[in-house]
């Protein structure tokens, strides 16, 4: 049903926690909210174009139930992380523990260990569940100063409990950051209910929304003690004071902006955010859930990501061992677009994925084992 809502190519595109397809409305909107005021206003476009970027936020805020004020545009995870993780002042001195998984994005991890460089960073090891709320409650101990949580791994189709997660940081006085990045658009998200103290997310893989859209959520309750060393004049209460002597944050997330912000990544991504809105994560979430579950059906013991969906992410993980190369050759030839990483073969379908999809993928795996 909303397949022609996207452009699709003629090959069967299962890469959606790489790189989502673009909306066929996409082009249109882009060139309406960010080329024309640029083209065709007889002053600069500013004005316009800033209004797009806080419909980006209002977008943010209606898909994941918050205050656009809570969101800044970033233009990916690890910078805005950076940002963050540089700015909390009681993050700044020696011995301070930091809580992450060995199998969260390795950008993440590069991250934690440059902006804070005289942190101990403890791993959640790569072979504990990190679907398991008591593997969390043995590494999440009152002595660490915050917990870097990802609610989906691509790698494995793990989702992590994030909203236990978050409760049991809470309770133990621990600062919470949760990428959502291959969660967003697939997985439904409350920020409201989550109560995280910060949140990271991108636009480019289930939302549809291309590169360099990240964003950066920051709780009313850590707004205040948040100061940002990587500034401009757009993190000022004021960016038109222009007075260099006066530097005063912005009151709301936006002290996380900079200098002059790019404008045309989220001129696209708004659009297509705005589209998953509409139609809303839950909606996606089920059928993509019903197509992994086709799959399953029929592959078995080949897949090993979750059977559990509560336990599961959008992504299905389908391991041959050494035939996962041979598997991957015979799907390309057959017009399959997957990926392969070392647990397996990954496999995302979304809303514009058909059982049809799944029924010729699952021919292809099987004529190879
Ligand atoms: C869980 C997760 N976090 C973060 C990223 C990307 O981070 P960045 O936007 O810094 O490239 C990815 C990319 O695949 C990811 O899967």
């Amino acid at each position: 049903m909303h397949r022609q809502d996207f452009v699709l190519p003629k090959t069967t595109y299962l890469l959606n926690h790489s790189v989502g397809r673009p909306l066929a409305s996409s082009q249109a909107a882009f060139e309406q909210s960010f080329l024309a005021p640029w083209q065709d206003l007889g002053r600069e476009p500013w004005q316009a174009w800033l209004g797009v970027i806080e419909q980006f936020s209002a977008n943010l805020a209606r898909l994941l139930n918050s205050q656009a004020s809570q969101f800044c545009p970033q233009v990916n995870l690890s910078s805005g992380l950076t940002k963050l993780l540089m700015s909390l002042p009681q993050l700044q001195r020696k011995g301070v523990k930091l809580l992450m998984s060995e199998i969260d994005f390795p950008s993440m991890g590069f991250v934690l260990q440059k902006a804070l460089p005289d942190a101990e960073i403890c791993f959640v090891p790569k072979a504990a569940d990190v679907t398991d709320i008591q593997v969390w409650q043995q590494y999440l101990t009152a002595d660490m100063d915050l917990v870097f949580i990802s609610h989906a791994y691509s790698n494995t189709g793990q989702q992590a409990p994030i909203e236990a997660i978050a409760a049991m940081a809470r309770q133990h006085q621990v600062l919470s950051v949760v990428d959502i990045a291959q969660s967003v658009g697939v997985i439904p998200i409350d920020l409201a209910r989550l109560q995280a103290d910060f949140v990271i997310g991108s636009s480019v893989k289930w939302l549809c929304g291309g590169p360099g859209a990240a964003y950066l959520w920051v709780s009313e309750a850590q707004l205040e003690q948040c100061q940002p060393m990587d500034v401009g004049w757009f993190s000022h209460d004021n960016p038109f004071e222009f007075d260099i002597h006066q530097f005063r944050y912005h009151p709301t997330a936006l002290r996380f902006w900079g200098g002059t912000p790019s404008v045309a990544p989220y001129a696209f991504a708004s659009h297509s955010i705005g589209y998953f809105s509409d139609l809303g994560a839950h909606v996606v979430r089920e059928h993509n859930q019903a197509l992994i579950s086709l799959a399953m059906q029929q592959l078995g013991e080949l897949c090993v990501s979750p059977m559990k969906e509560s336990q599961r992410n959008g992504t299905l993980i389908v391991d041959l061992g050494q035939d996962n190369q041979t598997a991957l050759t015979a799907l390309t030839q057959a017009d399959i677009s997957v990926d392969v990483r070392e647990a397996g073969l990954r496999i995302s379908p979304h809303i514009y994925n058909t059982a049809d999809d799944m029924a010729h993928l699952v021919e292809v795996i099987t004529s190879v084992k």
